[in-house]
């Protein structure tokens, strides 16, 4: 069956999680920062995660603006850098992330192939609204899933089954893109029809399903379909 629906990752994937840290890095009087930022990007991304993880298996869950405020915390710490200034100046910038560059022709050549788009995330309706509109690309979108609405992060089978709700169908139908290693693998493993993009050249994860697909960037998604 052909491919009728794109749907996307968020962070990591369609928005730039490290460009907080390395925007800010380059204000003057942000030397400390300079200084450190790749080690203190990776540790928050890390954390933010992995907490998402930690959350969803006891069953404490909250939403991705905690977590992701957690995330920082404990990787400023963990540079030395624990400024409540430097704190609230990156996390405001987490709400208007900018999206990679070849975002907004990707997606408008999918829209123009009558594909439905939407993404689908860990991230909090407001922070998604936030990035979406900050970059501009609102108007390539049908919808943004948000995991809100079943109370559960990534990978529970109970976010994917949000792709089926809105946008009914065979799984397969549905091409997942994520840069997320163990998230494109959840989602093969799910049924969709899936990208790993890898950004960083990581190795494969190992879990129960692989991506079909790997690319370096997003630009060869129309390509696929
Ligand atoms: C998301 C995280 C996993 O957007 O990047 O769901």
């Amino acid at each position: 069956m052909p491919i009728t629906t794109c749907v996307f990752d968020a962070y990591g994937t369609l928005f730039d999680v490290n460009a907080a840290a390395r925007l800010l890095a380059t204000e003057p009087g942000q030397e400390a920062l300079a200084a450190v930022w790749p080690q203190l990007a990776a540790h928050w991304r890390a954390k933010q995660l992995e907490y998402t993880w930690l959350r969803a298996t006891a069953g404490r869950h909250t939403d991705f603006w905690q977590v992701t405020q957690d995330g920082l915390v404990w990787a400023l710490e963990a540079c030395a850098l624990s400024d409540p200034v430097l704190r609230e100046r990156l996390l405001a910038l987490y709400w208007e992330l900018p999206a990679y560059p070849e975002v907004p022709q990707m997606l408008s050549t999918l829209k123009s192939r009558g594909m439905n788009t939407a993404i689908l995330s860990n991230g909090s309706p407001d922070m998604l609204a936030g990035a979406v509109n900050s970059a501009g690309i609102a108007p390539l979108l049908d919808d943004s899933l948000s995991v809100e609405d079943v109370g559960v992060f990534k990978p529970h089978d109970s976010v994917y089954d949000l792709v089926q709700k809105r946008f009914p169908g065979d799984r397969a139908d549905v091409l997942f893109v994520s840069s997320n290693g163990w998230d494109a693998c959840a989602a093969a493993g799910y049924g969709f029809t899936t990208v790993w993009v890898n950004r960083a050249g990581l190795p494969m994860d190992r879990l129960y399903a692989k991506p079909q697909h790997v690319l370096s960037d997003l630009t060869q998604i129309p390509d696929l379909l």
